[in-house]
């Protein structure tokens, strides 16, 4: 996705993306932070930082010393998070394409769920390292395989039948999948020349009625492919997505993910 469309529709997405904040985004963001642990006095970058999930415990961790530079696209996320940050004088949170961000050197980038959105994953991730003081460290949180990217692929057959282009489009999940196993992702993050890297395996499973299912593909990223439908053309989507996950027997949100870190040469 290319940046101003990814800000367009998260921004979009902002109140349904609420509704999941407590469930799925604040707990995945808590735990990402739990695994890179930010030191007092650091410097962070919180790379797609959307509302704030992963950045706000940064800032918690590095303290008034430190500084934490909160970048993503979406100005509707961005608004909710300067909210819940209100207080948190080390926490910025800037709109900007987090591509073509320029700062001082960083202690530690992380990127919660965002790699995969970039128009090119390796060229987008080389670039966010290019942002790290030496010695300093890279985390990235994504879908293990088997959970989210089971879901996706339903919502999008279920927008295809009113938008048939839809069919062809596979790049984020297609870039998800070079990455949703500790190997694959590991193996990656070496490729990118950083070393020392360990993969935390995070399960996290909850129940998922219809009606909260459709709140996370409006709020999330599947919201994309409604874009162009009017509202009985919607309403057709939810009823097949619906049936989809019934018929795929996808009753419960698997979110498990895999949690990274590695770190660039000293
Ligand atoms: C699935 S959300 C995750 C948000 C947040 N990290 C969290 O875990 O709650 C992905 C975010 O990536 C952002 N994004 C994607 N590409 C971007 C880019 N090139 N620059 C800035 N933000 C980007 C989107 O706007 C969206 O807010």
């Amino acid at each position: 996705m290319n940046p101003e469309f990814a800000g367009g529709v998260f921004s979009a997405a902002g109140a349904e993306f609420a509704d999941w904040y407590a469930r799925l985004w604040r707990p995945l963001g808590e735990l990402t932070v739990a695994v890179t642990r930010p030191a007092p006095g650091d410097r962070v970058l919180d790379a797609c930082c959307g509302s704030g999930a992963s950045a706000v415990p940064a800032a918690l961790a590095v303290g008034p010393s430190g500084h934490v530079d909160a970048v993503d696209a979406a100005e509707g996320l961005l608004a909710q998070g300067r909210v819940a940050a209100r207080g948190l004088a080390q926490l910025a949170f800037t709109q900007h394409d987090v591509l073509t961000w320029a700062a001082e050197p960083y202690d530690l980038v992380q990127c919660v769920y965002g790699v995969f959105f970039f128009p090119d994953m390796d060229a987008g991730a080389r670039r966010l390292i290019s942002l790290l003081r030496p010695g300093g460290r890279f985390a990235v949180t994504t879908w293990r395989r088997g959970g989210m990217a089971r879901i996706v692929p339903i919502g999008q057959a279920a927008a295809a039948t009113e938008r048939p282009e839809l069919a062809e489009s596979v790049d984020r999940v297609g870039a998800q999948a070079r990455i949703d196993t500790p190997e694959k992702l590991t193996t990656w993050l070496t490729g990118l020349g950083l070393t020392d890297v360990t993969v935390e395996e995070v399960e996290f499973v909850q129940p998922l009625h219809p009606d909260d299912a459709w709140k996370l593909y409006l709020g999330a990223a599947m919201r994309a492919f409604l874009i162009g439908l009017d509202e009985p053309a919607v309403a057709r989507v939810r009823e097949r997505f619906t049936a989809g996950l019934a018929e795929a027997g996808v009753t419960s949100l698997d979110c498990g993910s895999l949690i990274a870190v590695g770190r660039v040469p000293a």
